[in-house]
């Protein structure tokens, strides 16, 4: 056990190391070790606080065909559906009326919304709220793209790498994609200013501790302020559709893992967690997750943004889902606040 003492006190390890201390995730001493000083550090320094996104899904057209995903391009039985920037702006009014500060505007990378019509949307956004974040969650672009959108306001941009691993990489997505091009798009975002997010899928198909441990040091070298991790769930029209679906336990470890390596950063308790178990989300802010991201797109459009099997909170009014959200958060100790959830420097 000599690893947890060594990860407790130092935060950092190399890659072999990770992937022994990856080996203790079902010891639930060392799991209850992990998750005490995940929670000690979250509330160091975000007290008791858990910050609200307020996810806009705008569209699930999408150019790619990344293998594991329901709404990519290769699936014919998606209705598919665009917002418009006035059905964009009713949903962040919905949403600031009930005190959402951060706005996530995600979709598939959909080449209708060209950059002129995204920057017109992000400036709409920032000029009618003013006090709130804008995340952008809308996959590779360039390096000129990018500079758009943050010229025009938007201030932070999510894009998880998927994996850190080439050969990975390459069974999870079709030629013309690459991992090189994925972090290439990180590392501009962090140099045009963006609060960065980046992350993976626990348990996606052919993955193992190996690569996992690759992903945590990847994140180490980028070092973005938010890191996005859920379970793998299958979605019935992939070829990934009989895989069996991430472990929560294995995610709640990685969650402990992540907040001790990065005690600043801001960490998702995902959607996906909740998907596949009813308290997942409780688990994972007892595990040093401090964000939750409620939907705020229209209800009529959820189930169309099936990006996996049973997605949960695809029926409710945004109103329901803050709510139900609030009392979840409640019942774990903890409190959604309204404020735009910077990260701490
Ligand atoms: N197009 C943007 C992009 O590529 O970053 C944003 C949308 S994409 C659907 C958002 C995230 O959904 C992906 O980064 C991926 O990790 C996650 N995702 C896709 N399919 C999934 C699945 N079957 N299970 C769990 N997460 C999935
Ligand atoms: Fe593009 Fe999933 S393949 S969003």
């Amino acid at each position: 056990m000599q690893i947890i003492d060594k990860f407790l006190k130092e935060h950092r390890l190399s890659r072999p190391e990770y992937e022994e201390l990856l080996s203790y995730w079902q010891n639930s001493e060392v799991v209850r070790r992990l998750k005490e000083e995940a929670v000690r550090l979250r509330s160091q320094y975000y007290g008791n606080a858990v910050f609200t996104r307020g996810l806009i899904e705008f569209t699930n057209y999408c150019k790619n065909n990344c293998y594991y995903c329901g709404i990519r391009c290769g699936n014919p039985s998606v209705e598919r559906y665009r917002l418009t920037s006035e059905e964009i702006l009713e949903c962040c009014r919905t949403g600031y009326l009930l005190s959402y500060r951060t706005f996530v505007l995600q979709g598939g990378e959909d080449p209708y919304y060209t950059d002129e019509k995204m920057v017109d949307i992000i400036r709409r956004i920032k000029k009618e709220f003013p006090d709130c974040a804008l995340t952008l969650s809308l996959g590779e672009k360039s390096y000129e793209s990018y500079r758009l959108f943050r010229e025009a306001g938007a201030d932070r941009y999510l894009l998880r790498h998927e994996t850190a691993d080439e050969g990975l990489y390459r069974t999870l997505h079709p030629e013309g994609m690459s991992l090189k091009h994925r972090k290439e798009c990180l590392y501009h975002l962090k140099e045009l200013g963006y609060q960065v997010g980046a992350g993976f899928m626990v348990g996606a198909p052919g993955q193992t501790f190996s690569h996992i441990a690759e992903d945590l040091i990847f994140l180490q070298e980028l070092e973005p302020q938010m890191i996005g991790i859920g379970p793998f769930i299958p979605h019935h029209e992939t070829i990934y559709a009989n895989e069996p679906a991430g472990s929560v336990e294995l995610t709640l470890f990685l969650l402990a893992v992540i907040r001790i390596m990065f005690p600043k950063v801001l960490l998702p308790a995902t959607t996906a967690l909740g998907t596949l178990d009813p308290i997942g989300r409780e688990e994972g802010l007892l595990a040093g997750a401090n964000v939750v991201m409620p939907n705020l797109s229209p209800v009529k459009k959820r189930k169309l943004y099936e990006l996996y099997d049973n997605k949960i909170c695809t029926g409710e009014e945004a109103a329901e889902c803050r709510g139900c959200l609030g009392r979840r958060v409640e019942s774990v100790g903890y409190q959604l606040v309204e404020d735009r959830g910077d990260a701490v420097c």
